[in-house]
């Protein structure tokens, strides 16, 4: 068994997604795998998502927050951002973390992110990190529709996801640390379901160690 499936939740009633049951195990293995550097990822994700001072973020499959609290301090002290996550061990261990001094406030609550029970609009950004592969297939088209649906008119969206190595070695050391979803993680497909979800994609690369990004604006 890849040893990243010792982190996972027992199935939960809402959603087929595979949920994170052990966040104190998941930071130690996020901390191993990115080696010091993702801290600064992630900041620069933040910077990337385009959202600004004063904004309402959304973080779907916002696990144990670390980019939660990196937008919080992005927009600031006028700002508001949300989390939203399926697993209630890892909403408690955000809950938790101290927050910058000048961050907004987080809020986190329980939710999936195929059916977000948020309100049309509320949102002036909307970030995902390595969320969707957790997801069906099947489910992803859903889930994006549902950050389209939640952004206000001309609200950016962020969508990161980690990206295999590309040689077989590589993938297959994967495999063994972290399952099949992400040694074979199709990061190729991301822009075209992010612009079947509606949006506008405005950018995309690579973001060291190991992560795509995709940036989309909701035009109408
Ligand atoms: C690999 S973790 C990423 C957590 C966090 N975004 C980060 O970058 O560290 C994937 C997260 O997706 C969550 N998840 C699983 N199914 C989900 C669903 N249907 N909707 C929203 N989140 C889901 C898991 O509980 C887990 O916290």
């Amino acid at each position: 068994m890849p040893l990243g499936h010792l982190m996972q939740g027992e199935p939960h009633t809402d959603t087929p997604g595979v949920t994170i049951g052990a966040p104190h195990a998941y930071e130690l293995f996020a901390a191993v795998c990115f080696a010091g550097r993702r801290n600064r990822a992630f900041s620069r994700l933040a910077a990337a998502s385009g959202a600004e001072p004063g904004d309402r973020v959304l973080d779907v499959g916002c696990g144990t927050g670390y980019l939660t609290r990196r937008m919080a301090a992005r927009v600031g002290p006028d700002g508001a951002v949300t989390g939203v996550d399926p697993s209630p061990p890892v909403l408690a261990y955000a809950r938790n973390k101290k927050q910058r001094p000048g961050s907004a406030p987080c809020t986190y609550r329980e939710g999936v992110a195929e059916s977000l029970d948020l309100p049309d609009g509320a949102f002036d950004a909307v970030v995902t990190s390595l969320m969707l592969h957790h997801l069906p297939e099947e489910l992803r088209p859903a889930a994006l529709r549902e950050m389209h649906r939640v952004l206000r008119p001309g609200g950016r969206l962020l969508v990161v996801e980690f990206r295999p190595p590309k040689s077989r070695l590589g993938r297959h050391l994967v495999h063994g640390g972290a399952g099949h979803a992400m040694a074979h993680n199709r990061v190729d497909l991301l822009d075209g379901l992010v612009t079947d979800a509606g949006f506008e994609v405005s950018g995309h690369g690579d973001v060291r160690p190991w992560l795509y990004c995709v940036r989309a604006r909701r035009t109408q």
